[in-house]
């Protein structure tokens, strides 16, 4: 029966200069008593607004301003023509909050509508729904109606973002944090991201970033990059560790997941770790998420499954036995195919040269080979004669591997089971045997040869 005007219907609005106020239905009742009573009573009497079923839906609200609830209209309204029941702001809406409310509190950074005096622009004079008579729920929308264009368009937004909480991160009205926030940003993150709360073991590896706040890597509200990452990784990494860009340019061989994307996740942690680097797990274990099965190269080579290898090989090589796959291998990049840190000549056959072995004597002594005499440097001797000198130092020397497995073996001092042989590939059995005086191999290729330690005789050079 109680129609509401067109004025009634009107949308909030931010700032309300000098409204002008007619009820309706009050004028009609009016018309129809006397231009100075409404229900018998003068129409100063503004109770009656409220009591006479005009304006009851205003006061019937979950959240209730004061001055309103204790019908104190006239507090904020006044008459203009009292006859026509037209009424008129007493002041501009948004100065008359002033008149009972002081914002004490307000602090170094101050919102701009505040600063404004526009507090109608959130708070209905009325009342509301919602705690302190919001025009809408502060957690789903307030702010929306001036900030949301910015986040919606993104493909990952936030949380708290994508329901309009804005106010769990943000002062309404001021604070003494940059940017109107509730609490200093780490801290802030941290109050529902209780996970990324470094322990101590995981504080000593603690990527530097984080001391500058995870906006350096997140962006709060949304992007268009998984988990609100300011850029994809890895672009996201090159931003600061620029100097990957002219590695991955100028390296003979890229680490395919260097270079992928998500790539550099997969090994690090973007926050913290207990490990050094701030590496997801422990070698070899951090290498075996992938090189658990046969791998293919970009030109076509299929690499052994690594996992099973070392299984397969139970007297692995010093190194992989602490589990240091990165004393050899480079985890991003190298000039070398096989992604070593130092030199170690590919061939079966090659020239010698201390520089071309760089990897092994990074660890082993040079000696080794260096010396005829071998009583002491090794136990690969005929009597004192450097077997490794004899095979290994010459024109046409023979590399390393064309005896060891780097990585690990079935047999005693990681020699190979099989050696490959030729450019067809393929592969020679060795059957080497340790003995208590020296050992013993039997190639497919010639026949079996046999050195003692303790008889200062020279067998015949092994020829494949
Ligand atoms: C604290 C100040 C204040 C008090 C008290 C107040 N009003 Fe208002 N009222 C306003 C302001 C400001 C507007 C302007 C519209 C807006 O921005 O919401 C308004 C608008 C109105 C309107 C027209 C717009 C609408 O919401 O439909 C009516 C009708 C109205 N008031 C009735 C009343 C009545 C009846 C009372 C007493 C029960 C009352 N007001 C008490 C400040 C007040
Ligand atoms: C005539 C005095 C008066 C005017 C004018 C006035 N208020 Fe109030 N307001 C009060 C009183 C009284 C209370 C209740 C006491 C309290 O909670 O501090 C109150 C409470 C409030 C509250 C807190 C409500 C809650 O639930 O805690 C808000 C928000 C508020 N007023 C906003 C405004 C805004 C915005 C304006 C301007 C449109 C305004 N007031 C104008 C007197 C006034
Ligand atoms: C951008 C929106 C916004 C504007 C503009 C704004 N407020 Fe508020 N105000 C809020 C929100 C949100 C809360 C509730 C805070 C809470 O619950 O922690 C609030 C709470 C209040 C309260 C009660 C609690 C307190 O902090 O005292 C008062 C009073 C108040 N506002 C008055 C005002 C006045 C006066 C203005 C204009 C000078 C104003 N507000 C402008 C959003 C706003
Ligand atoms: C009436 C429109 C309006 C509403 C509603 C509004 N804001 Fe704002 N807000 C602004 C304006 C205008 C600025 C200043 C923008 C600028 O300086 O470029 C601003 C600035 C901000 C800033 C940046 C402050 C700084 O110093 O860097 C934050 C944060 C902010 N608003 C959060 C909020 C939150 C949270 C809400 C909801 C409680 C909200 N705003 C509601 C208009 C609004
Ligand atoms: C999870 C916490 C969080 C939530 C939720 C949040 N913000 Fe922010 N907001 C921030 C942080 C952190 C900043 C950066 C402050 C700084 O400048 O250091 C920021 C900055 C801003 C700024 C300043 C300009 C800018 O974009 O850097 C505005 C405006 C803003 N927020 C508005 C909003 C609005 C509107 C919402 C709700 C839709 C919202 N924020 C929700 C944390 C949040
Ligand atoms: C009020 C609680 C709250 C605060 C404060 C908060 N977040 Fe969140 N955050 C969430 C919620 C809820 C999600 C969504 C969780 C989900 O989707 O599994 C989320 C998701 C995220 C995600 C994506 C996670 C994923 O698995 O997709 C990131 C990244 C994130 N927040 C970073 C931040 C940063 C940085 C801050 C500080 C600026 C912050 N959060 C502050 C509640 C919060
Ligand atoms: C150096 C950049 C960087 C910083 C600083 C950073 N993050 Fe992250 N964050 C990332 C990256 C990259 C991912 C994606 C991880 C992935 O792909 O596995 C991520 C993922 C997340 C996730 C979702 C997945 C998870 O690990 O739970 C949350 C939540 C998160 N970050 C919150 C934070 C918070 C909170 C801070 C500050 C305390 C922070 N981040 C600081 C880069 C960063
Ligand atoms: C905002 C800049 C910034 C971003 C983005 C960033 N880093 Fe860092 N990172 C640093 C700084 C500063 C250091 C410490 C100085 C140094 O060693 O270069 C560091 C160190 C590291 C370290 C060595 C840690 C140690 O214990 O020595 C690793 C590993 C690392 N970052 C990986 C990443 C990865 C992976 C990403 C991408 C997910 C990334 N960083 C993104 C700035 C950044
Ligand atoms: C296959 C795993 C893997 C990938 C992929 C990877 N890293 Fe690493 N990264 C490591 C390991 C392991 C180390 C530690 C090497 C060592 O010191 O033994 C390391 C070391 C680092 C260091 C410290 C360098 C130094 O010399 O101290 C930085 C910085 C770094 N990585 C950044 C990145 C960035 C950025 C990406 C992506 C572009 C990336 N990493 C991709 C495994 C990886
Ligand atoms: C996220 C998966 C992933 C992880 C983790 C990973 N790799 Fe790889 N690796 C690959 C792929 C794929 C290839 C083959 C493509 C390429 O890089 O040419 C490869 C190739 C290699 C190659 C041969 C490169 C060549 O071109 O001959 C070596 C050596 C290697 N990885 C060592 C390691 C070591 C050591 C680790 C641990 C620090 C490791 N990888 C961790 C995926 C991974
Ligand atoms: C002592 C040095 C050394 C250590 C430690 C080492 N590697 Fe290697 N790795 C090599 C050399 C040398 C090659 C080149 C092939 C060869 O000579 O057998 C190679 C080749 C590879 C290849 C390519 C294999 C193929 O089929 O072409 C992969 C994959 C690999 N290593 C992974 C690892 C992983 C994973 C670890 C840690 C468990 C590791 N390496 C530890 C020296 C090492
Ligand atoms: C990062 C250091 C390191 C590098 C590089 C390294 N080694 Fe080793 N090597 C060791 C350690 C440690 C042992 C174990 C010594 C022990 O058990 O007493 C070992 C043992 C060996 C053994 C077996 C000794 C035995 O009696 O069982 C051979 C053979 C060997 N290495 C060959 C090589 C070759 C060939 C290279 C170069 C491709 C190489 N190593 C590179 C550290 C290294
Ligand atoms: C012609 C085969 C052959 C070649 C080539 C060879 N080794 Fe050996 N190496 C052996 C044999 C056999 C043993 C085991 C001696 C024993 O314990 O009886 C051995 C033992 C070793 C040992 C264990 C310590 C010792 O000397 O007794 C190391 C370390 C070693 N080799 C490193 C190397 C390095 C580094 C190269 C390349 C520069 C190399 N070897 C080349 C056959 C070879």
């Amino acid at each position: 029966m109680h129609k509401k005007t067109i004025l009634h219907d009107r949308p909030f609005r931010t700032t309300v200069v000098m409204t002008t106020v007619v009820c309706a239905l009050c004028s009609i009742a009016q018309a129809q008593v006397s231009p100075q009573l409404i229900d018998g009573k003068p129409i100063t009497e503004v109770n009656s607004c409220i009591t006479n079923g005009c304006h009851g839906s205003l006061v019937n609200q979950r959240v209730m301003h004061q001055p309103v609830a204790d019908s104190k209209c006239l507090e904020c309204h006044e008459y203009a023509v009292a006859e026509e029941h037209l009424f008129v702001l007493s002041k501009p809406g948004n100065q008359q909050c002033a008149d009972c409310h002081t914002l004490t509190h307000l602090d170094r950074v101050i919102h701009k509508p505040v600063a404004d005096g526009e507090c109608l622009s959130c708070h209905d004079p009325h009342g509301s729904d919602h705690t302190t008579m919001l025009r809408k729920d502060p957690a789903k929308g307030l702010c929306l109606d001036c900030h949301m264009d910015d986040y919606s368009e993104h493909e990952y937004i936030h949380g708290p973002v994508a329901v309009g909480a804005c106010v769990v991160c943000h002062e309404p009205h001021s604070s003494s944090f940059k940017g109107l926030l509730t609490d200093r940003p780490n801290r802030l993150c941290l109050s529902c991201h209780e996970e990324l709360e470094p322990t101590l073991m995981e504080k000593r590896h603690l990527h530097k970033p984080m001391e500058d706040g995870c906006i350096s890597c997140h962006n709060p509200h949304a992007s268009d990059s998984e988990f609100q990452l300011n850029a994809s990784v890895p672009n996201l990494c090159l931003e600061c560790h620029g100097w990957f860009e002219e590695l991955f340019e100028t390296a003979e061989v890229v680490h395919a997941p260097a270079k992928d994307q998500g790539g550099c996740t997969e090994c690090h942690n973007p926050h913290f770790s207990v490990l050094p680097k701030l590496q997801k797990k422990l070698q070899p274990d951090l290498c075996m998420t992938c090189h658990d099965k046969e791998l293919v190269t970009k030109d076509g080579r299929t690499l052994t499954n690594m996992k099973a290898f070392l299984e397969n090989n139970p007297n692995h090589h010093g190194p992989i036995r602490e589990g240091a796959c990165t004393l050899c291998h480079h985890p991003h990049a190298s000039e070398d195919q096989n992604l070593l840190l130092q030199a170690y000549p590919p061939e079966f056959y090659a020239p010698f040269g201390v520089e071309r072995y760089e990897l092994c004597f990074s660890c082993h002594q040079p000696d080794l080979v260096m010396d005829e005499a071998g009583s002491g440097l090794t136990q690969f001797r005929q009597g004192d004669l450097n077997l490794h000198w004899l095979h290994v130092n010459k024109e046409k020397g023979r590399t390393c591997r064309a005896c060891h497995e780097v990585h690990a073996s079935q047999r005693p001092a990681h020699i190979r089971e099989s050696v490959p042989f030729g450019s067809s590939g393929w592969m020679l059995d060795i059957n080497f045997e340790a003995r208590t005086n020296g050992g013993s191999c039997a190639p497919a290729c010639h026949k079996s040869k046999v050195y003692l330690r303790s008889v200062p005789e020279v067998t015949e050079e092994l020829q494949p």
